[in-house]
């Protein structure tokens, strides 16, 4: 069974790794998540009809932030990579400067340095040079810098769509195909 990490960091936009989750579930993808202490707080304001337990329910395993032994936190423990969905700037600092300061930095460390695919959906608006800088060196590093920006040049009825469109996108860079996702010219 293919294995992926999701992280969920503390930009706006949690409904992104909920929907992440949601769509793994979907396609029996083995999720390991990862909730950091910001991004809890942005589950409160974003998803306030969601308990938590519903949120890491969808998911195979969950991790403690400061849980810094667990699986994920070893190469040896093999994934297909790791989605950080949304990604916020001091996720994306953190990875950029290899800081490893909790388990969701230092399994993004790991899969860069196993050479996996990293996909950050990173928010944030406007940007300054730190910000462009940080991507830059996540880029050069191998990790892919994926902002959710929507495309509408699709169909788009509600917010869930902008939303699934994205992280469908997101997913396609894992080769993980999911079936509801419209595709251009087909
Ligand atoms: C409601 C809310 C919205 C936020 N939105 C963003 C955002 O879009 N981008 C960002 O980089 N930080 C945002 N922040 C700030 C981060 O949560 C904060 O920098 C935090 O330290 C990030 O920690 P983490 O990377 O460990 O999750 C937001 C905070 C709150 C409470």
């Amino acid at each position: 069974m293919q294995r992926i990490i999701v992280g969920i960091s503390g930009a706006s936009g949690f409904a992104y790794g909920l929907k992440a989750l949601t769509l793994l579930k979907s396609v029996e993808i083995e999720t390991h998540l990862i909730i950091t202490n910001a991004a809890k707080i942005t589950a409160e304001h974003e998803l306030p009809q969601m308990a938590m337990d519903q949120i890491t329910a969808l998911a195979d395993r969950v991790y403690d932030i400061n849980d810094i032994g667990a699986a994920v936190a070893s190469g040896s423990f093999k994934t297909s990579g790791m989605l950080i969905a949304p990604c916020s700037m001091s996720t994306l600092a953190a990875i950029a400067a290899g800081l490893s300061h909790n388990l969701l930095t230092r399994a993004a460390d790991v899969v860069l340095k196993e050479r996996r695919r990293l996909v950050l959906m990173v928010r944030e608006s406007p940007l300054h040079l730190g910000h462009i800088k940080n991507m830059e060196a996540v880029t050069l590093m191998g990790g892919v810098v994926f902002p959710p920006v929507p495309a509408l040049y699709q169909p788009v009825q509600t917010v869930d769509d902008i939303i699934a469109h994205s992280v469908a996108r997101a997913l396609d860079l894992f080769d993980i195909d999911i079936p509801s996702l419209p595709r251009w010219g087909e």
